[in-house]
């Protein structure tokens, strides 16, 4: 059998001619904000996090402005952008790199492992951008042009094909691994896609054993579960909502939110919503009045779908205590806070469904 043509001697000219060299994080190689982009782009379209990344570099332009930062700052930054646990994880990272690493990100791959929140494939992408390093990457897109151009079987991210996938990434790297690997990206992005992939502009297309061939529809394809909520929205004499923070871990961990409790269906009784009331009162402290309820709304969450209602009702304060986890913010203080973006939107439009 003829030695296999190298990816890299096909995809460099390509990515020269059509690479998306101007996104932000491409002109840089400064460790943090290549970083802050990767861990931003992790489950994240390239458009969505644009304007997180400039927001986010303005006010936090290094490791240590991160890691002073109170997390409600960070948060309120990252609102919006969703897997919130990545955004506590930045600011341990940046914890961890001025306590442990002398304020630079490690340039060994096991150390930079060690961070929180960050795999392989960030690491690597870190190291090869920042240092120059040949450390092989295998996101999404790199992991389905190697899967495609290879001509492996079943599913990109099983775990029969991640053993092989790595290696074949880490030999076709070469020793400008920066490039390449943005190179590969942007294959797997602007042509390699999962859903019709554009073969006929594509440099490797003659050497690809996965061409025109679909991808098995994977896990994301089957139907989401549904799971039900009745968020309470309760308001004062001058209107500051009552926002609670929500536990580190589990659904927007860390943001403020309306208190809420799954329930089995959204067609709530009179006597549910007093129920609900007379128990919320009871925990923090407050008389409630009902008002109404809102429409029905949706939210897509990576593994359910959230449909939920909210129970609106007047709020008088008797004794909300500050060690407890719920305060009465009003809009204009909610601006600092990190907020899920359904709330955020709620917030900013006056919106009363
Ligand atoms: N996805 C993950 N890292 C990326 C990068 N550096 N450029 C574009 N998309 C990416």
């Amino acid at each position: 059998m003829s030695k296999a043509v190298p990816l890299a001697s096909r995809l460099l000219p390509w990515y020269a001619d059509h690479g998306r060299h101007d996104l932000p994080w491409r002109k840089t190689q400064d460790a943090y904000a290549l970083y802050l982009a990767e861990i931003m782009l992790q489950q994240t379209r390239v458009e969505t996090v644009k304007p997180y990344y400039h927001r986010f570099l303005a006010r936090f332009p290094h490791w240590q402005s991160l890691a002073g930062a109170p997390l409600d700052d960070v948060l309120a930054l990252w609102s919006g952008l969703g897997y919130y646990a990545r955004a506590r994880n930045a600011k341990r990272c940046a914890e961890q790199i001025l306590a442990a690493h002398g304020g630079h990100f490690p340039a060994d791959l096991s150390a930079a492992m060690d961070l929180p929140g960050v795999g392989r494939s960030t690491a690597a992408a870190v190291l090869a951008s920042a240092y120059g390093q040949q450390q092989a990457i295998l996101d999404a897109n790199a992991r389905r042009v190697l899967f495609r151009y290879h001509g492996l079987e079943g599913l990109p991210r099983a775990a029969t094909n991640e053993r092989r996938l790595w290696q074949l990434a880490e030999e076709e790297t070469p020793p400008n691994a920066h490039e390449y690997n943005q190179a590969i990206q942007d294959l797997g992005a602007l042509l390699c896609r999962s859903q019709q992939p554009q073969c006929g502009c594509c440099p490797l297309s003659d050497l690809c054993r996965g061409k025109d061939k679909p991808l098995q529809a994977g896990a994301s394809r089957q139907a989401r579960p549904q799971r039900l909520a009745v968020f309470l929205g309760l308001e004062d004499e001058q209107g500051r909502l009552l926002l609670e923070r929500r536990p580190q871990k589990g659904i927007w961990g860390g943001l403020w939110a309306l208190p809420w409790v799954e329930v089995s269906s959204l067609a709530l009784s009179m006597e549910c919503c007093d129920a609900l009331l007379a128990k919320a009162a009871k925990e923090y402290g407050v008389q409630l009045q009902f008002q109404r309820l809102s429409k029905v709304y949706r939210h897509v969450f990576t593994h359910f779908d959230l449909q939920y209602v909210i129970l609106w009702a007047g709020l008088r304060v008797l004794a909300l205590g500050d060690a407890a986890s719920a305060r009465l913010i009003s809009r204009a203080d909610s601006q600092a806070l990190g907020l899920p973006s359904p709330l955020r939107r709620l917030l900013d439009d006056g919106q009363r469904g």
